[in-house]
């Protein structure tokens, strides 16, 4: 095993001995996961493929890559399909389907705001049908903490029952409104259709496979510091660098998302998954430097419109709901990161 691979499999074991009381319930099992080859998506396919399920990892590669799923390829319970989760369709038999298909880098998305819109709005339409026709026994939906908005100090940490000031004509609102109607889609199916529905709205994530190199992940602060830092390039903070964001590492994120996914009887329900300690962009970059060991300058560049001020989940349903809590320290997480980083590079 090549040394790459050995810190995703300490990862994986982590994440495993957290979720061994699903085991039954996804062994032979047949998951659809869309966009499995992207960040979220192929931690995703790694989980189920140790717990023995049958995996169709759907993508169009798009910004994922066939590199995060490569090692599973030979895997007969494996299946990768290159399409457009808008028009995918399928007459196999499929238990679950865990839907993340979606661009989610912000400079991407700009890129590609059609796109971005058409995988959460068309494409989760699409997906919710396929899940109707399958009868599946749970549809799980990766929102996000940016249906959120800017919200202000007093939703600070953000419940599930803030609704969001979020700008509806932007530089941002196809990913943020995209994600909102794609969350009214599933609510639809739940009440309309009793199809067994769960949203996570996921805060900042990080952890291997969030690599420089590949196109989806530029745009995303945790490994932009690092690799500049390790690289002694200038490190670059928008604004004043006092706006906050929460960082969860992937160990955490999956094991709530998939506790979500996988807890019986409760369809319909929105869950925050995240990590509720908030710091500033400022002392992420100073964190960066001093882990890093880094010579790197911090330099200042203009704040993007409608940039989120603060973010911080409530983390309250979460515990109460599926016993969530977060496990790595924002300190643990950055040095597993950064060890990453130094290997792949
Ligand atoms: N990583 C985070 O911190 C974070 C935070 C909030 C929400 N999310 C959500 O989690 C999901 C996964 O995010 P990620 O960080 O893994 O991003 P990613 O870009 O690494 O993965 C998304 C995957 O979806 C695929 N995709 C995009 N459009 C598609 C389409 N039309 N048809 C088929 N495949 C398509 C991409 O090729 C990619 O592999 C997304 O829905 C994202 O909005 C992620």
């Amino acid at each position: 095993m090549d040394e790459v691979y050995r810190v995703i499999q300490e990862d994986i074991q982590t994440i495993i001995e957290e979720l061994c009381e699903f085991k039954g319930k996804i062994t032979d099992k047949t998951f659809l996961v869309t966009g499995g080859a992207g960040f979220l998506g192929s931690w995703f396919c790694d989980i189920l493929n140790v717990f023995g399920a049958r995996v169709i990892c759907l993508d169009n590669l798009s910004s994922g890559s066939k590199k995060n799923i490569k090692h599973l390829t030979k895997n007969k319970n494996f299946k990768f399909i290159n399409a457009d989760v808008c028009s995918f369709n399928t007459h196999e038999k499929i238990d679950y389907i865990a839907h993340l298909a979606s661009i989610a880098s912000p400079p991407l998305y700009q890129k590609f705001p059609v796109q971005t819109l058409d995988a959460n709005v068309i494409g989760t339409r699409n997906m919710l049908e396929l899940a109707r026709r399958n009868d599946i026994k749970s549809f799980l939906f990766t929102s996000t903490s940016e249906i959120y908005g800017n919200p202000p100090d007093e939703a600070i940490p953000t419940p599930e029952s803030y609704y969001g000031y979020v700008n509806p004509y932007g530089q941002r609102s196809m990913y943020d409104e995209g994600k909102r109607a794609a969350e009214s889609y599933c609510y639809s199916y739940f009440i309309k259709y009793n199809l067994p529905i769960r949203i996570a709205r996921i805060f900042n994530t990080y952890g291997p496979r969030l690599d420089i190199k590949s196109t989806s992940q530029y745009g995303r602060v945790i490994i932009k510091f690092i690799y500049q830092a390790l690289n002694n390039k200038p490190i670059t903070v928008y604004g004043d660098g006092k706006q906050t964001r929460s960082f969860c590492y992937i160990t955490d994120q999956m094991e709530g998302l998939f506790k979500l996914f996988m807890t019986p009887k409760i369809n319909g329900e929105v869950v925050n998954i995240g990590n509720s300690e908030e710091i500033s962009i400022l002392r992420l970059a100073r964190k960066v430097k001093k882990l890093t060991k880094s010579n790197s300058k911090i330099t200042f560049q203009p704040l993007p419109p409608d940039d989120p001020r603060r973010r911080c989940p409530d983390l309250t349903k979460a515990k109460k709901l599926l016993n969530f809590k977060p496990k790595v320290s924002l300190q643990k997480g950055l040095k597993r990161m950064i060890d990453w980083q130094k290997r792949i590079r």
